[in-house]
């Protein structure tokens, strides 16, 4: 019997509301013994609100509810990303399940005295979900949309334009008042929808970058001990490997492939290089 990998900590993002995968997330976690489970964004199913809050109701929160029922489950931590509705996403934490925590814009405390930073927001894209997308400078270039829609409590949207919120919509901002928030000398790890720029975290193609300058200042300023990110799924196929290296922080994206088996990272937070594991591609090297 070979044995069990040690992890407490299991990893996964942008599994849109794919329940299969949700399963195979709790099961990993049940395997490893897990004492966090981290969702990284872009957990519903792409919808209009409406259909987002069924699916927190009648599949998400009863499946965590039961989870949490087991001896010896972990706490969940997450963020929700650019493809869910903030009113709708707004469900998990009104449920007030103790153990569920939203990390967005806050800075919590995490396993064995460290801390954990969230952020669902990322730079503007050519699509119309405007809920968690975030002005960054020299974002134009990319072909970003400048309009679309956020959602307001009730179920319905209403449309929205960045022009004239340069600054009041900034990521900036944004990373700027989560720096702010970490006390000093913390061990810190984050959960940030957006990957950084110019990392194996951020293509679309080869050597075609859109990760987030924001972000990436952040992590060269801060030096997390591990930056966990998605939002661009198809990165790691392209780039060949799911991690990469900013100064001291180790930066994570494990991608996603709908319909296909997870794509997740597993790692104990007092030896990260020595215990990060994909579960699809082992060790980082
Ligand atoms: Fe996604």
């Amino acid at each position: 019997m070979t044995p069990r990998p040690e992890a407490d900590v299991l990893y996964t993002s942008d599994l849109h509301g794919h329940s299969g995968l949700y399963r195979e997330a709790l099961e990993i976690a049940r395997h490893y013994r897990v004492r966090a489970i981290v969702l990284g964004g872009d957990l519903a199913p792409h919808a209009d609100p409406p259909q987002q809050a069924k699916f927190y109701r009648s599949f998400l929160l009863p499946l965590l509810r039961d989870y949490l029922a087991e001896p010896g489950s972990a706490d969940v931590t997450y963020i929700l990303g650019n493809d869910d509705w903030k009113t709708s996403g707004e469900l998990l934490e009104a449920a007030g399940l103790e153990r569920i925590r939203d990390a967005h814009c806050r800075v919590l405390p995490f396993l064995d005295g460290t801390q954990i930073a969230g952020l669902a927001s990322v730079p503007l894209t050519p699509f119309v979900m405007k809920d968690w997308e975030r002005w960054e400078e020299g974002r134009e270039s990319l072909q970003a949309r400048l309009d679309g829609f956020r959602s307001v409590p009730g179920g319905s949207l209403t449309p929205f334009d960045f022009r004239g919120r340069e600054e009041s919509e900034s990521l900036a901002r944004e990373v700027s008042a989560i720096e702010a928030a970490i006390p000093a000398g913390a061990r810190l790890f984050c959960a940030f929808h957006g990957p950084p720029f110019g990392t194996a975290c951020d293509q679309v193609a080869p050597g075609a970058h859109v990760g987030s300058r924001d972000v990436r200042g952040f992590i060269e300023r801060v030096q997390p001990v591990l930056t966990l990110h998605g939002h661009i799924h198809e990165s790691p196929e392209i780039s060949g490997r799911f991690a990469d290296r900013i100064g001291r922080t180790i930066c994570v994206n494990p991608g996603q492939r709908m319909g296909s088996a997870l794509h997740a990272v597993t790692f104990r937070v007092g030896d990260v290089p020595g215990t990060l594991r994909h579960t699809l591609r082992g060790r980082a090297g």
